[in-house]
């Protein structure tokens, strides 16, 4: 292995590492991904990081990571790429199956109120926001359900993934031949191999960047249903703590908030109650957030 340790430093700089890739490298760059994204990279993580930056390095024509870290200024167009290739996006139609029925069943419950509003707060690639429109069209058996679904993540690249919503064949080999007749369509000539959802549920879902560090959140109104799955994992705990705090204020007090199979929200128990695998509601008598119309500005949806 060309880990070369020291008392508190290593250093990639062998024949089978392309850069020299020392322990400040990697500190600078995770103490910029946290402060970024939230995103905590140990420094088992250390060779991920170098494997997936350096294919950034080679396309940027650079000599080495002090090069790189010297792009990322304040309004640096790299932090988009930086990001993307620093997240893991691993996702998947349907998902932890079990929430999708407990999703439709409390949507249609609120439907008697007005549109139902529904959010991806780390979309990835669509499957999961696709997954929920589905979900949606099946409930209310067609494909104009009274819903409305904000998708975002922080990655815009992925985003754009998700708003095209074309997929390999194999990404959906789990759905059964029944469901992807209704909702996708077969690609054709240079896009044999694929597919693309149905431009109806496109319609129901509105795509944008969020950082959920970030303090203030453009967003209008409260959800039916916050999807926050398989991010948290990626935060500590602080950082956990005080993302949750700003999703319970944008989720209904009746509202549903749905969490990763890894990722158990007991230590934060003052802001929600469990009441199904991995699916919460607001903790009752804790909203001390302001009313809908005080909400902050700027709408997505
Ligand atoms: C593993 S994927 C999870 C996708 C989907 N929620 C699921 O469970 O299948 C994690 C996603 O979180 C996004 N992410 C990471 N940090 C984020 C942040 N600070 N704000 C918003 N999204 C973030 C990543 O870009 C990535 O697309």
């Amino acid at each position: 292995m060309s880990l070369l340790r020291s008392a508190s430093s290593f250093v990639f700089g062998d024949k089978q590492h392309e850069y020299r890739f020392t322990a400040d490298d990697f500190e600078r760059i995770s103490n910029l991904i946290y402060q970024r994204a939230g995103i905590c990279l140990p420094p088992r993580k250390a060779e991920m990081v170098y494997n997936r930056l350096s294919r950034r390095l080679r396309a940027l024509g650079l000599q080495s990571f002090s090069d790189y870290l010297k792009l990322l200024g304040n309004d640096s167009p790299e932090w988009e790429p930086f990001i993307g290739a620093l997240t893991t996006h691993l996702t998947a139609f349907f998902r932890e199956e079990h929430h999708f029925p407990i999703l439709a069943r409390h949507a249609g419950d609120k439907a008697g109120n007005g549109r139902v509003k529904l959010w991806s707060c780390a979309a990835s690639t669509g499957e999961e926001p696709y997954s929920m429109a589905i979900a949606m069209a099946e409930r209310f058996g067609t494909l104009y359900p009274p819903v409305d679904i904000l998708a975002t993540d922080v990655d815009a690249g992925v985003l754009e993934t998700a708003r095209q919503g074309i997929y390999p064949i194999e990404r959906v080999q789990s759905l059964s031949e029944r469901v992807l007749r209704r909702y996708f369509l077969r690609g054709g000539r240079d896009k044999t191999g694929f597919v693309k959802v149905r431009p109806e549920l496109q319609q129901m879902i509105t795509f944008e960047p969020l950082n959920l560090l970030d303090p203030v959140w453009p967003l209008t109104v409260q959800y039916d249903a916050v999807m926050c799955r398989n991010v948290m994992i990626y935060f500590d705990r602080p950082t956990q703590k005080r993302v949750l705090q700003h999703c319970q204020r944008y989720l209904k007090a009746d509202g549903l908030f749905f969490a990763g199979h890894s990722e158990n929200l007991s230590h934060l128990a003052d802001l929600f109650d469990p009441c199904g695998k991995t699916v919460y509601r607001p903790h009752c008598g804790t909203s001390v957030y302001p009313a809908e119309s005080s909400l902050d500005t700027v709408c997505y949806a």
